[in-house]
């Protein structure tokens, strides 16, 4: 892996001037030690089976899942848990040979949890990962809770329930917009009793109607249901980006340069200077986080933990371009217009305050402003700021 990053550095260097190619350089060995998965290439065909010898030789690496906060569900019993819940640790592992990838992924759980027929109220311990549609240079990462509008991801879903195998795939463009599809993906799922660990493997062509992994860096992203915790929907863990380092393949420099932007995120910018820009801007009128928490619940997504699941070049793109990547609202029709006419069914109209973006001839467009005037070191104390933002603990 070191050679790779020296090779990276060197070509990026003769791109910059030499003072910015160092400064490339410490952000590309960040964001490779942080936030990059070696894929480790295999000549024979890769078991599914979580318990397989290849697995115990692929070397791994820790991925973190913050609860996911901005989706709530009318559920008070499982809002109540978030601010107990703990950070989810998943040991990740990536193999590839000339066709296949295929992904594994280990975490702890000491309640597993299995969606029953007859009770209700009890939910399946589940996990997905996601691939972007389109990725490389030029195209910017997508919202990572499932994709939006511009960024179509593929989701690959397992989940536990009593007499079927539940594994899904699905193209989404956000909340609310899943078409199921059929892939030649396998998946499969187990627990260890002696560990308390659920272990799944996911399998899929590097290349499908749907997505060309053969790339030198490819994105992906993970959730992980906790049914004990009555976690379903988009009431989970989920992590940020990371990326895939296929070595049989090319890194594309710009991409590179483009994804590591801004890493490690406490060093671009000074966090006190970022919270004070951050009031100074009112991002507070629309947004929870930190200790500004009066802005109502649900008219914009809450960021007491977005520097857990936000990559640093995304954020920038948030506050600069807003209408990118545009969220699609999580929970529309929880808030009511109480003043307005009722229906005949005695039913009232949404609220527009809490919806997140508006249609302009059928385009969605974010009801965030743009903060495209912010100099360039204002911009990198927000991101700074943004990203010490890891306590969904917070939430009210
Ligand atoms: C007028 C209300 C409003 C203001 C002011 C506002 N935002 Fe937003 N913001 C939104 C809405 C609505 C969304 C979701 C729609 C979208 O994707 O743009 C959003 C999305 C975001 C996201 C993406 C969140 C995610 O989960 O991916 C970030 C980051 C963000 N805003 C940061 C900021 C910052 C920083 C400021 C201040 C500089 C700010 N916002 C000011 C309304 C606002």
């Amino acid at each position: 892996m070191k050679k790779g990053v020296k090779i990276a550095a060197v070509g990026l260097s003769s791109i910059f001037l030499s003072g910015l190619a160092v400064a490339q350089e410490e952000n590309i060995k960040e964001f490779m030690k942080y936030e990059v998965l070696n894929g480790q290439y295999v000549k024979e065909e890769i078991p599914v089976d979580p318990n397989a010898y290849l697995w115990k030789t692929v070397r791994g690496k820790k991925v973190f899942l913050y609860p996911q906060i901005s989706v709530r569900l009318n559920d008070k019993q499982a809002n109540r848990l978030i601010p107990k819940k703990k950070l989810v640790e998943a040991m990740v592992k990536v193999a590839y040979n000339n066709d296949s990838i295929a992904v594994y992924v280990r975490w702890k759980d000491n309640t597993p949890s299995i969606q029953t027929v007859y009770d209700t109220n009890k939910f399946a311990d589940g996990v997905s990962i996601e691939f972007p549609n389109s990725f490389g240079k030029g195209i910017t990462l997508p919202y990572v809770g499932m994709g939006d509008g511009n960024h179509p991801v593929t989701v690959y879903l397992q989940k536990v329930v009593e007499g079927r195998d539940y594994q899904k795939v699905f193209v989404s463009e956000g909340f609310g917009s899943l078409t199921e599809i059929k892939e030649p993906a396998q998946i499969e799922m187990k627990y260890n009793e002696k560990t308390k660990e659920w272990t799944a493997v996911f399998k899929r062509p590097l290349k499908t109607e749907n997505s060309n992994l053969k790339a030198g860096l490819v994105p992906v992203a993970f959730a992980i249901w906790d049914g004990s915790k009555f976690e379903r929907d988009g009431n989970k863990s989920l992590s940020r980006w990371k990326f895939i380092k296929l070595g049989k393949y090319k890194i594309d420099e710009e991409y590179l340069k483009y994804v590591s932007w801004g890493y490690p995120a406490d060093k671009i910018g000074d966090p006190a200077k970022g919270k004070k820009i951050a009031l100074q801007n009112g991002c507070a009128a629309c947004h929870r986080f930190d200790d500004q928490l009066t802005a109502p619940q649900g008219m914009a997504p809450d960021l007491s933990d977005i520097g857990g699941i936000a990559n640093p070049v995304y954020l920038k793109e948030s506050v600069v371009n807003p209408n990118d990547v545009v969220i699609r609202n999580l929970n529309p029709n929880r808030h009511y217009n109480k003043h307005a006419k009722p229906d005949k069914f005695k039913a009232y109209p949404n609220n527009d305050m809490y919806q997140w973006y508006i249609e302009v001839n059928g385009k969605k467009q974010s009801k965030m402003p743009p903060f495209s005037h912010l100099s360039e070191q204002d911009l990198k104390d927000l991101i700074a700021y943004l990203s010490t933002l890891r306590n969904w603990k917070n939430f009210k």
